[in-house]
């Protein structure tokens, strides 16, 4: 799915002649004991880099003070390693210990470095982000971006969620819509609902600069990473930001399945990023798109959310083979878990995100 039209070139940056004697175009990095790769431009780190493709690397600060980036130098030469505060030790500096967010490539490199291989393995977080951007999408839809602070960023996994606290409303749980390869940028999705405090105070009195509280992350909603099947992705309104999250996530990785996302909203017109889609379709192999709207009628939300996805049934009859990802209301998952063991969905292929709010 994931595999670019055209193949992009690996990143380089800007950067001068004389910098390009010095230091290659991009350097290939190993790193074990996971075996996974990625390549590193001479002007990016190895952290950023390595967030970049995908890879779950641990860190925390990515400013140099916690030395929580450590990794060893098992193979090849390193560039520029920048400043830091955390002083390695001198014998950890013998046996090619450096730090991934400080160190650049000067050659291909074989590095030994943890890796959090799946949700227990990313630390509870609490820290201050900023307000930095409201975009208002569409009258009742806000996208909220927040940047953490330069020396604390937030490691997290892909569809999972955190809790916001502002100016002393009650805590809300949102899904980040970003990808973690910027812990630093965070971005989280507001409908407009009547008599929900939270976004009624995110629509008349958030604005830039503003404080807010970040807790987490949490949830299990993440990407089966090791999985070849085919993905589909099935969104409910705001539930569309986790799916994001997956799907950036997912193209970061180069992920060559076919991926199909369904997203249903209430009203015609209300798929606030359909941009967004549009351009995975057009800059995607494999990647199919269908938005859908809920129609009038009886019965619960969920039996009318699994009536809006008749497409959903008519193109994959059979959906033994592949993995399905939903984030969808609370009270809306037993229609819809009813149908697709209906259509053959394997118990345990099936991820699922709840929104109390959405
Ligand atoms: S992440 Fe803290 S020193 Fe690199």
């Amino acid at each position: 799915m994931a595999k670019v039209k055209q193949q992009a070139e690996k990143p380089s940056g800007q950067h001068s002649p004389s910098a390009d004697r010095a230091q290659p175009m991009s350097a290939k990095v190993k790193v074990i004991p996971s075996g996974s790769e990625f390549f590193v431009g001479p002007h990016e780190t190895l952290l950023e880099a390595g967030l970049r493709a995908g890879l779950h690397l641990t860190y925390h600060c990515a400013n140099g003070t916690c030395g929580g980036c450590k990794a060893r130098v098992v193979a090849g030469e390193l560039g520029d390693v920048g400043f830091h505060d955390y002083r390695i030790p001198a014998s950890e500096k013998a046996q090619g210990y450096t730090l991934m967010c400080r160190a650049r490539a000067a050659t291909d490199l074989v590095i030994e470095a943890a890796e959090a291989s799946g949700v227990a393995d990313v630390p509870l977080q609490e820290l201050t982000a900023k307000v930095v951007k409201l975009e208002r999408l569409m009258d009742d839809l806000m996208v909220v971006h927040l940047r953490t602070p330069r020396s604390k960023t937030l490691r997290f996994l892909a569809g999972q969620y955190v809790t916001l606290e502002i100016d002393g409303l009650p805590p809300r749980d949102k899904s980040i819509a970003s990808c973690p390869c910027s812990g630093r940028l965070l971005q989280v999705h507001f409908r407009r609902r009547k008599g929900d405090p939270f976004p009624k105070y995110v629509f008349s009195r958030l604005r830039t600069s503003k404080k807010v509280l970040v807790t987490g992350p949490f949830g299990e909603f993440t990407l089966d990473e090791a999985s070849k099947r085919p993905m589909v992705l099935l969104a409910y309104e705001t539930g569309f930001a986790s799916v994001k999250s997956l799907i950036e996530h997912a193209i970061a990785l180069e992920l060559e399945q076919p991926l199909h996302l369904y997203w249903v909203v209430e009203k015609p017109g209300g798929h606030y990023m359909e941009n967004y889609c549009r351009a995975w379709v057009d800059g995607l192999d494999s990647f199919h798109y269908t938005p859908l709207h809920l129609r009038d009628g009886k019965g619960s939300l969920g039996k009318r959310t699994a009536k809006a996805l008749r497409p959903l049934w008519t193109d994959h009859p059979d959906l033994s083979g592949v993995d399905l990802y939903m984030s969808i209301p609370v009270g809306a998952e037993h229609p819809l878990h009813e149908e697709l063991l209906r259509h053959g969905l394997p118990e345990g292929r099936l991820r699922m995100e709840l929104l109390e709010k959405y």
